[in-house]
C-alpha cells in the first residue's frame, strides 16, 4: 500500500514560486504585497465585504469578540464538541463560555441546546462547522435574531463548506478561519476573520497591528495585539487559494469512497449534514455504533497497518477549567466514545483512499 496521510499539508510548486518570492523582494515579515492581495482573493473566495488576517484562527476568534465588546458579565454560547480554541478566546476577554451539546447527526451545536442555555446575559453565540460539517445555521441566525445575540462562526474547520450556495463564515457578524497545517489550506499558521462590516473590520486591521496610528508614527490611541500574518505566510496562502477547488474535489470524492466502501456496515455512521449544506469534508469523520468498540485499540491495528486516524475531540466539558461551565453534554461523549476521525489529507489519491476504505473494513470485520 502506497503511504497514506491523515491531515497532511499539500504543497508544490506554486507555493515554491510564491515563496521564492517573498525571499528575493526581501519581504518576508508583515509588510510586502502577498499580505493585501491574499486578504483580497479570500474576500472574493467567501463573498464577503473584507477579509482581515491574522496570526492564527485563535486569534481571529479572539478579536471577532474583542471588537464586540464582549467582556466580563457576558456569557457566550458555544458547543463542547470542539477544538479548544473556540472556548478559550472567550475567557481570553472575560466573558464567561457556556458549554452546550451538539445534535447526534451533523455532530454540531444543537439549537435547541442553544434556546435553553440564553439567560439576560448571553451576548453572543459560536457556533462550529465541526470538520466542515455545515451547522444548522438558518436557525441559529433565528436565535441570534430572536435574543438580539452576536453571530461568530468558527469556521476554521469548514473553508469551502456552504449553505444554499452561500459560505459558511459569512453567516454571522464575524467568521473566523484557520490555516493551520493540517487545514484545507495553509499558510503555515495563520487566520483569517470576514465581515460585512467594513468599519469593524478596519478596525479588527487596525488592531492587530498594535492599534497603531502610522501617520502619527509610533502613535497607539488604545490597546492593540501583535496578530499580523507575514508577507512569507500569506504568499503561501494565495498560492493554497489557487488550488482550492482541487483540494475540496478531493475531500469531498474521499467520503464518497468511503460511504460506498462501508455501505455494507450498518454500525457505521457517518458525520452527517443538514438540508442545503454542502460539507466540505476537511476531515471525513465516521461512528461505529458496536457495544463496547475500543477506538484506542482500533488506531493502533490501523497504525500498524499504515492507516494514521485520530479521535474526535475530547469534550470540552472534560477540561478542568471548563467543567463548572457546561451543561449536560451526552451526545457529544457518544460521538467521543464511538467517533474516529479516517484518512482525508489531499496528498491522498482516490486509489489510496480505496486501499485504505478496505483495509479499515477488515479490521473492523476481524
Ligand atoms: C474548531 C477550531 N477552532 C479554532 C481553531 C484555531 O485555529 P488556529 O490553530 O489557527 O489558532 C481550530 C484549528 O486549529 C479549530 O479546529
Amino acid at each position: 500500500m502506497s503511504k497514506i496521510f491523515l491531515d497532511d499539508p499539500n504543497l508544490g510548486d506554486l507555493e515554491k514560486k510564491y515563496l521564492t518570492k517573498t525571499i528575493d523582494t526581501n519581504f518576508v515579515s508583515v509588510v510586502g504585497p502577498f499580505v493585501p492581495e491574499f486578504e483580497e482573493k479570500f474576500a472574493q473566495y467567501i463573498g464577503a465585504e473584507r477579509a482581515v488576517s491574522t496570526q492564527s484562527g485563535t486569534a481571529a476568534l479572539h478579536m471577532a469578540l474583542y471588537q464586540l465588546g464582549i467582556g466580563e458579565e457576558h456569557e457566550v454560547i458555544v458547543p463542547t464538541l470542539t477544538f479548544i480554541a473556540t472556548i478559550n478566546p472567550v475567557l481570553f476577554v472575560g466573558a464567561k463560555p457556556v458549554i452546550v451539546d451538539v445534535d447526534p447527526i451533523a455532530w454540531n451545536i444543537d439549537p435547541q441546546e442553544i434556546r435553553k442555555a440564553i439567560t439576560k446575559k448571553t451576548k453572543a453565540i459560536i457556533p462550529v462547522h465541526l470538520y466542515g460539517s455545515v451547522c444548522n445555521i438558518e436557525e441559529i441566525i433565528e436565535i441570534a435574531r430572536e435574543n438580539n445575540l452576536f453571530l461568530i462562526e468558527d469556521a476554521t474547520e469548514s473553508l469551502g463548506a456552504t449553505y444554499k450556495n452561500r459560505q459558511t463564515g459569512t453567516f454571522g457578524d464575524f467568521g473566523c478561519f484557520s490555516f493551520n497545517g493540517n487545514k484545507l489550506i495553509t499558510t503555515g499558521g495563520g487566520g483569517m476573520i470576514v465581515s460585512n462590516n467594513q468599519k469593524q473590520a478596519e478596525h479588527i486591521k487596525f488592531l492587530v497591528n498594535q492599534a497603531r496610528d502610522a501617520s502619527k508614527g509610533y502613535y497607539h490611541p488604545e490597546v492593540g495585539f501583535n496578530y499580523r500574518m507575514t508577507n512569507i505566510e500569506a504568499s503561501l496562502g494565495l498560492a493554497q487559494l489557487e488550488r482550492i477547488g482541487n483540494f475540496l474535489e478531493k475531500k469531498r470524492k474521499f467520503r464518497r469512497i468511503y460511504q460506498e466502501a462501508f455501505n455494507d456496515l450498518p454500525y457505521i455512521k457517518f458525520q452527517e449534514e443538514c438540508n442545503n449544506a454542502s460539507g466540505s469534508w476537511w476531515l471525513t469523520c465516521i461512528k461505529i455504533d458496536k457495544k463496547n468498540i475500543d477506538i484506542d485499540n482500533l488506531m493502533l491495528k490501523l497504525k500498524d497497518k499504515g492507516i494514521p486516524t485520530r479521535r474526535i475531540f475530547i469534550p470540552a466539558s472534560e477540561m478542568p477549567y471548563l467543567n463548572k461551565y457546561s451543561k449536560s453534554c451526552p451526545n457529544a461523549y457518544e460521538i467521543y466514545n464511538q467517533g474516529i476521525c479516517l484518512p482525508s489529507s489531499t496528498l491522498n489519491e482516490e486509489e489510496d483512499i480505496k486501499e485504505a476504505a478496505l483495509a479499515i473494513k477488515e479490521t473492523l470485520n476481524g
